[in-house]
């Protein structure tokens, strides 16, 4: 056998292999962009070597054969795939190729989003919905009619006076990220595996063999190409988008009728700006060229059309080396085994460590060191191993065994303990250096008593230098002291001009926490279920320090959102002996013990409000919470039912989609003044 001849049927079993993976199992191996690396290779020898080339080449298949459970549907037209771009020059030849197959002309292009989700084709016949079918391998796809019909944004009739004998719709359902992430963390506390990614979830709510279990999914869908028609046709493609918004078939808003090239590329270049913007995980662009007499001439391959071509961003997915695994002990005690990774580049940041959660969670995974493992990153999430690449495994890991928890503390030595029924192990020991430097970290972090200057590296060398033994002392720091610890001598002089030393900045901040309110300082006790808008809540309800942690546990559970369990929780962490002596002690200190009971009355009560942008009075989190103290709510995508879009610099795509429903828009004066007044700008 040839070489390249040896290496194409390799590459051919191995992406049969992940074909089977992804589309029968819903349980891919490895990460897209993998995944695509291997067809590219496979189809470049294919073209050098056209004597290889084979009919029953992976290169020339679209999905999968349909599954056996649920029963298969001929598609009218057959469900293509598209063709990649990886980079301007690629795209660049695609359009090279379509102005020479269009002899010169330069057509309009078309451009969307490319949504990574699960394709599905809808019928509609005489404007009714007779059927949902999944792709399938193109030909040949999955009824999935009962279960699409629970999915809400779907219509069950198009909003056509006169519906056409037949339109087919194709598009992408899909989880969205949100929910997706609140989901995954629910099946962890419940020792259930966590789901690859928001695609994998769809595609498994969606092949549910009972739709009820389906319909308690928040799926949707976003449509983005024809099939057959009957009885209507469309002129170009914007025209056909144009005409499912107004039949009420769910369409992207980021979409985008491009002149030129260069329009098409600043698409490109904007939509990976807001890549994060849809409640919906993207993985690129797709281009095509809009009018439908163009796309006719242009045709298309046995894969894919010749007039569309799908531009793909960097994979927010990677493989890489897993050195370690390591554990943390948080502040609670509770340990966190993290993987030790060789530093790769994953969504426009280098990770160097991914959290693994817990015990159960790491040997589900079952990722061992010395394994290569596929890190994720979605949007602000945490950094996550999702798994080892098993075929790449070497045989000494495989002998090595599974990884397993420490049973001493890497701080401290003492054991480490899971408590029957928990997910969690923890430190035994209260007074675990580590558990400490976490308090300390927690108490002078941003959304607590927000200490500029005492960050992880600070507090680190105030508890090793002895200067620092619980959160309270952080008031008694001398400063002749301070100066005289080694990394925390005198910094340069700061640009606003009166020289100054990192000692005093610290100073400063420690100074001006005091002020913070009785909530601040309620989280910075980490004080367990006492998150900051509960904390807010109790503070306003009680009013100051001593009125709280006098309170019983009946009073406590009478607040709105606490309970009998919470109010358990915050009156233990008072009675506790430990704890009272520690608050008197910051009380001593001077700090803030009350709350400010300015009442702000409920003037966004009942509105749904979405931010985009940056202000300059507020952060993100300030101005949700300015809407949520009066009674607002703050979402993150925009919808019919949105009240107000509030617009800040450099808005994302979500300012467009406001402006495509009709929903009102602010700006940050008219945010402030609405604020204030409860009543819109004119
Ligand atoms: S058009 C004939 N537009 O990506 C052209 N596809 O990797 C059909 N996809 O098979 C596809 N977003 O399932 C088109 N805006 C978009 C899309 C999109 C996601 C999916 C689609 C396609 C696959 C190819």
């Amino acid at each position: 056998m040839t070489e390249p001849q040896a290496r194409v049927e390799e590459l051919r079993d191995e992406i049969e292999r992940h074909r089977y993976r992804y589309f029968v199992l819903d349980d891919p191996e490895v990460p897209d962009a993998t995944f695509d690396a291997l067809v590219g290779e496979l189809l470049e020898l294919e073209r050098a070597h056209p004597e290889l080339d084979d009919p029953d080449s992976p290169s020339h298949k679209v999905g999968a054969p349909p599954s056996p459970a649920f029963a298969p549907v001929d598609h009218r037209l057959p469900m293509l795939s598209l063709d990649n771009a990886f980079d301007e020059a690629e795209l660049d030849a695609w359009f090279d190729r379509v102005e020479r197959g269009l002899e010169g002309a330069s057509p309009s292009y078309t451009c969307e989003l490319k949504v990574d989700g699960v394709a599905i084709s809808l019928s509609y016949e005489r404007g009714r919905l007779a059927r949902a079918v999944t792709r399938g391998d193109g030909r040949t796809g999955e009824d999935v009619t009962p279960n699409v019909r629970t999915i809400e944004g779907i219509p069950g009739r198009l909003a056509m006076r006169e519906p056409p004998a037949l339109l087919e719709v194709r598009g992408e359902v899909y989880y969205p990220v949100d929910a997706f992430e609140r989901m995954n963390t629910a099946r962890e506390e419940a020792g259930e595996p966590r789901f690859a990614n928001p695609r994998n979830a769809a595609a498994g709510a969606l092949r549910q063999k009972d739709p009820r279990v389906t319909a308690r999914r928040p799926l949707a869908m976003v449509c983005h190409s024809s099939g057959a028609e009957e009885g209507i046709t469309f002129a170009g493609h914007a025209a056909f988008l144009a005409a499912l918004r107004d039949a009420d078939l769910p369409v992207a808003p980021e979409t985008r009728t491009c002149a030129d090239r260069d329009e098409v590329w600043a698409f490109i270049e904007h939509s990976r700006e807001h890549r994060h913007d849809p409640a919906y995980e993207l993985d690129g662009v797709v281009v095509k060229v809009d009018d439908r007499g163009q796309q006719r001439r242009l045709g298309r391959t046995s894969r894919a059309p010749r007039w569309a071509i799908a531009f793909k961003y960097p994979p927010e997915e990677r493989q890489t080396l897993l050195h370690a695994i390591q554990v943390n002990v948080g502040r609670t005690g509770k340990v966190t085994p993290f993987a030790v990774l060789e530093p790769v580049l994953v969504a426009g940041s280098t990770i160097g460590l991914a959290t693994l959660h817990n015990e159960d969670q790491a040997r589900l995974k079952d990722a061992r060191p010395g394994d290569t493992v596929i890190v994720r990153k979605a949007g602000d999430v945490i950094p996550e191993v999702i798994g080892p690449v098993l075929a790449k495994r070497p045989w000494e890991v495989q002998d090595a065994g599974p990884w397993t928890m420490p049973t001493a503390c890497p701080f401290c030595g003492s054991p480490i303990e899971r408590l029957d029924g928990e997910a969690a192990s923890y430190c035994t020991n209260i007074d675990c250096p580590n558990r400490l430097l976490e308090s300390v970290e927690h108490f002078a972090s941003r959304g607590a008593m927000d200490i500029e200057g005492l960050g992880y590296e600070t507090a680190k060398i105030l508890l090793d230098s002895g200067l620092l033994n619980d959160v309270a002392g952080i008031y008694d720091l001398d400063r002749a002291r301070l100066l005289a610890t080694p990394g925390l001598g005198p910094k340069e002089p700061s640009k606003k001009g009166a020289p100054t030393t990192r000692v005093d900045n610290l100073l400063a901040g420690i100074e001006s926490s005091k002020k913070q309110p009785l909530e601040r300082l309620l989280v910075g006790l980490g004080i367990r279920m006492l998150g900051g808008t509960l904390a807010r809540d109790v503070a306003r309800a009680f009013g100051t320090l001593e009125a709280l942690r006098h309170a019983d546990e009946e009073t406590l559970a009478a607040v709105s959102g606490m309970g009998p369990t919470r109010a358990q929780a915050v009156h233990r962490f008072f009675a506790n002996e430990r704890n009272a002596a520690l608050v008197d002690r910051l009380v001593a200190a001077g700090l803030r013990t009350d709350t400010d009971r300015a009442e702000v009355s409920a003037t966004l009560a009942g509105w749904t409000v979405v931010l985009t942008g940056g202000m300059d009075g507020f952060t993100r989190d300030e101005a949700k919470q300015a809407v949520e103290d009066r009674g607002g709510k703050v979402t993150s995508s925009v919808s019919k039912k949105t009240s107000l879009v509030v617009v800040g610099t450099d808005p994302g795509t979500k300012a467009d989609k406001a402006a495509e429903l009709g929903v009102p828009q602010v700006d940050e004066d008219g945010f402030v003044r609405l604020l204030k007044t409860g009543e819109l700008p004119a």
